[in-house]
């Protein structure tokens, strides 16, 4: 049985029941996280708990619960579900009203919470990426629930074997369809910087820290697509995915066509970093 938490119970999944009329049904009205969980110990919890303040702030939502309650409710769901390794999900709703796009200050959020086991992944053998136009919004730094156009865009990179799809915005990278994307070139590492056109991932700000803690040079830079094909690596980097090497861009190599020196460098910092944190006693926050 996996417990989830549901508008303050604790359930079983199976049980657990929203209103068809909950606005993140009816409009995609609401925003949600993905937290990994080492060791039973949730990952960058305070960064994720001040993006998602963010993201609910940007859709004039304030945050249903303080932060010590929302620590009690994820320590709670890790300790009672199965693995030590775990992927959380979170989602905030503006909740159940007649449907009418307007909205109040009154509405009662709906919240969400689910974990799964988490399998550490392999990204060793590399992997593909199509280019694709951005066809999303242009608030792309919040995290938004609504998701067609990803889910489209994933769908298709699927369809041609790949991965992720890439983005491209009047010429520039922004990130992937549900990753943020690094390139390399002359040993030194890029990513585009913060802007509305793409998520502030949480694990490209902990690539960015850890790269440039251990001397690999790494900057926050505007990347145009020809800068991406004709990159040395290209990398892409989810919470849950970590830091994936892409080795065949839109059926063509990137480099030698396998993970690169730089990608396996990055990889073993970031191996050692989860290690010492899965392995610490104390509290993250
Ligand atoms: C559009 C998009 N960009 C970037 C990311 C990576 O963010 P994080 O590292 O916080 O998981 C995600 C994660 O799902 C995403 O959906």
């Amino acid at each position: 049985m996996s417990l989830v938490y549901l508008n303050g119970d604790f359930v079983a999944l199976e049980e657990a029941r929203i209103s068809p009329l909950d606005r993140g049904f009816t409009f995609g009205d609401g925003v949600y996280e993905v937290i990994p969980v080492y060791n039973r110990r949730v990952f960058r919890l305070k960064e994720h708990l001040e993006r998602l303040e963010n993201s609910l702030k940007l859709i004039y939502m304030r945050n249903p619960l303080p932060v010590e309650e929302w620590k009690r409710i994820l320590d709670r769901l890790v300790t009672e579900n199965a693995g030590d390794d775990q992927s959380i999900y979170l989602q905030v709703t503006r909740g159940v009203s007649p449907r009418d796009h307007v909205f109040n200050d009154e509405m009662q959020a709906t919240v969400f919470i689910m974990t799964k086991p988490l399998e550490q992944p392999d990204n060793s053998a590399g992997s593909a990426a199509i280019v694709r136009p951005d066809i999303r919004w242009q608030w792309c730094h919040i995290k938004a629930i609504t998701l067609l156009p990803s889910v489209l865009l994933r769908h298709e990179a699927s369809l041609s074997g790949a991965r992720e799809a890439i983005l491209v915005n009047q010429g520039l990278v922004t990130e992937g369809a549900a990753s943020n994307v690094f390139i390399c070139e002359s040993g030194k590492v890029l990513t585009p910087p913060k802007s509305r056109q793409l998520l502030p991932g949480i694990t490209r700000d902990l690539v960015i820290e850890l790269l440039q803690q251990n001397g690999i040079e790494c900057s926050e830079y505007p990347v145009p697509e020809t800068q991406l094909r004709s990159a040395d690596e290209i990398w892409i980097t989810s919470s849950t995915q970590e830091i994936v090497p892409i080795t065949v861009l839109d059926g063509e190599m990137v480099g030698s066509g396998q993970p690169g020196p730089l990608w396996q460098h990055a990889a073993r910092i970031y191996r050692d970093f989860k290690q010492e944190f899965s392995q610490h006693r104390s509290s993250d926050v």
